[in-house]
């Protein structure tokens, strides 16, 4: 199991250029937070911000925003990033299964899948418990993760798939990451692993972490036993219904079961 510091985080979360330049490719949500940030702000929280990657379209849409992340290291680069907004943006160290900012924010959101690192339903529960006493009674809660799905989950064991390609910002190597991932369903824990690899040195890099699978029904039944009642639930970022064929599922919920 990943071994999560509440001073550092993951270490699959240490470097911050290296994040960035490995997820070049996630664009698809950046429209649809705008919009949020937009429709449901303007107060706007953040649980696990990152390096800042959702702070920027939220930010362009007007809105104050507040990202709360455990990693040091990300909150140096997303601070960086955001010194240009000022007083419209902070950055906060914490860790999203114990937090108190002392406010109350219109919309809270946890994007990219961030939610599946609460490996257990107590650490989600204690995450929504915190979540809800940031919230008022128009507070929209949005998170977005995706649909577990069984071809992952039951891959043959140790077999290497494709990741992703990202170029490396400080050599301009071509670096192409592969991944294994061993799934226990008893604790619906995902085990991952990602091999990074470069024409020249195979594995230079190798991270361990995992990922809990949340499906759909237990994410109605933490929402609803946190108090909060779901009054949305999409399937992609365009806010199509959630169905059999989703492969994200995306739920907007208020508190008040
Ligand atoms: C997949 S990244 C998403 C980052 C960002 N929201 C984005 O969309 O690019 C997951 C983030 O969750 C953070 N994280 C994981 N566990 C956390 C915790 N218990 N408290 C706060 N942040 C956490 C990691 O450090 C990492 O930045």
């Amino acid at each position: 199991m990943s071994t999560l510091s509440t001073e550092s985080g993951l270490p699959i979360y240490q470097d911050a250029a290296r994040y960035d330049a490995e997820h070049w490719w996630k664009t698809d949500d950046l429209t649809f937070w705008e919009g949020l940030a937009g429709e449901y702000g303007p107060r706007v929280l953040e649980l696990a911000a990152g390096t800042g990657r959702l702070a920027l379209p939220i930010l362009k849409s007007g809105t104050t925003y507040t990202g709360l992340e455990i990693s040091q290291a990300f909150l140096k680069h997303a601070r960086e990033k955001l010194a240009l907004f000022g007083q419209r943006a902070c950055l906060v160290q914490g860790d999203i299964r114990d937090f108190h900012l002392d406010e109350t924010f219109d919309l809270i959101l946890i994007g990219f899948n961030a939610f599946l690192h609460l490996l257990t339903e107590e650490e989600a529960l204690a995450a929504l418990a915190c979540i809800r006493e940031h919230c008022h009674e128009g507070t929209r809660l949005v998170i977005d993760i995706f649909v577990p799905d069984p071809l992952f989950l039951y891959r043959p064991e140790g077999q290497r798939v494709p990741a992703k390609v990202y170029t490396d910002p400080q050599t301009g190597s071509m670096v192409n990451v592969e991944e294994t991932n061993l799934y226990d369903p008893d604790t619906e824990l995902n085990h991952l692993r990602w091999y990074y690899s470069t024409d020249e040195k195979k594995d230079f890099l190798v991270i361990d972490f995992t990922l809990r699978m949340y499906f759909p029904d237990t994410m109605d039944r933490l929402l609803h036993d946190a108090g909060f009642r779901v009054v949305d639930k999409w399937g992609k970022y365009d806010q199509t219904p959630l169905s059999e064929e989703s492969e994200l599922q995306i739920y907007v919920a208020q508190a008040g079961g």
